[in-house]
């Protein structure tokens, strides 16, 4: 039996327990992709508060591919260097870090999460077929020649993402942005190779997959996220994740993160506790692959029960993180788990009186250094 405080290796990476921050969009960088100060503020206590994974946000592999100007960016080398400090900033509060690499589609060229409107400056943006979401802008259909780009794109930003320090990378193929485009029928109405039946829908995925593994070290895990259902009548259908996530495993994944929706603005999503749970378990049964469930995991009984009855092998919180970055910690004194704590020393008395005093994190580097 597995509990949510037991270790998980995937690969030659060890996360401490199967908690994980789940990427959230920050929309705080100054237009150049750069990850900020906010970055760091924002990720080092979640980091901190006891979770075995933090990852960081949907981060942009070219700039046409972001959502939105704030987006973070990973297409360039003036990238590496931002992204390095946070990397090591998550490592050394001892949670693995991790980067999620995506690309918008049809979905870029907005304002940020909380402004429902074109981008100020705007863009065009792109997706497999001339087709808008909801009352987007419509996207130009990408020629096969921008098709090859932008998957040199996203392993291009892989290796950049291991220069990083990054230990997991995960793909972002969900929640209606360019991957999860080109799957969906609603989205991709293409009839060259990269559409029309299931492998040519999933054609673009699979090689995204393939060419993110490749500009991966053997070492470091792989993560696809994936909307396992439109939650739409004649759209993508979690039996098609299923199948999906065979074509992934066979590219090398080591974890597929199962959410959903996010592509038609017509979804009928049964919101509840755990409500994707079980697209995760029909993904991890139906293609024998560990997963990682999301979406309103919010109590630790909860949590556990997902872990230890074996539907997911991890589970990622984001909002609840955002309430209280230190979950992990009350989940763990609630758990009975405290043993598999690591409080900095520095925290002693405000820690040890729920549980033991291991990690070594010093001084640190002095300020101006940062
Ligand atoms: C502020 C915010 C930003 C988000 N940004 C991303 C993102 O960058 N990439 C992604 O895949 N999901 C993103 N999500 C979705 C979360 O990762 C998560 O899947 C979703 O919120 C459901 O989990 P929860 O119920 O624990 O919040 C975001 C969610 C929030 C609240």
């Amino acid at each position: 039996m597995t509990n949510l405080f037991d270790p998980l290796t995937l690969r030659g990476i060890t996360f401490k327990n199967r908690i994980g921050v789940s990427p959230m969009c920050q929309y705080c960088c100054n237009g150049d992709g750069k990850p900020t100060e906010w970055h760091l503020l924002h990720l080092v206590p979640r980091a901190m508060g006891g979770a075995g994974m933090t990852m960081v946000e949907a981060s942009a592999v070219s700039p046409e591919g972001r959502i939105a100007p704030g987006d973070v960016g990973i297409w360039g080398a003036q990238h590496i260097g931002p992204h390095q400090k946070l990397a090591a900033a998550i490592k050394r509060v001892g949670s693995v870090p991790a980067i999620q690499i995506a690309h918008a589609g049809r979905k870029g060229s907005r304002g940020p999460g909380w402004v429902n409107a074109p981008a100020d400056e705007p863009w065009t943006a792109i997706g497999p077929s001339a087709t808008p979401f909801g009352n987007y802008a419509t996207p130009k259909a990408m020629s096969e020649a921008e098709i090859l780009a932008t998957i040199a794109a996203f392993a291009a930003a892989t290796k950049r993402s291991v220069a990083a320090g990054y230990e997991l990378i995960e793909l972002h193929a969900a929640h209606g942005y360019l991957l999860h485009e080109f799957l969906s029928p609603l989205s991709n109405q293409r009839n060259d190779g990269w559409g029309g039946d299931f492998a040519g829908r999933s054609r673009f995925v699979v090689e995204c997959a393939k060419a993110v593994r490749a500009a991966m070290p053997d070492k470091l895990p792989m993560s696809v996220r994936i909307s396992h259902t439109d939650w739409v009548a004649g759209g993508w259908t979690t039996e098609e994740s299923v199948e999906l996530a065979k074509l992934l495993k066979a590219a090398g994944a080591d974890i597929i993160d199962v959410s959903s929706g996010g592509l038609d603005a017509g979804q009928k999503i049964p919101l509840g506790p755990g409500y994707q749970v079980p697209g995760a378990v029909a993904v991890k049964q139906g293609a024998d692959i560990p997963v990682a469930a999301v979406g309103l995991i919010t109590e630790p009984a909860q949590a556990q029960e997902i872990v230890e009855s074996g539907k997911a092998d991890m589970i990622l919180l984001a909002r609840v993180l955002l309430r209280d970055p230190y979950w992990p910690l009350r989940a763990a004194a609630a758990l009975g788990a405290l043993e598999s704590i690591d409080a900095p020393p520095q925290y002693e008395r405000g820690w040890a009186a729920l549980g033991k005093v291991g990690m070594d994190i010093n001084q640190g580097a002095p300020l101006e250094a940062l």
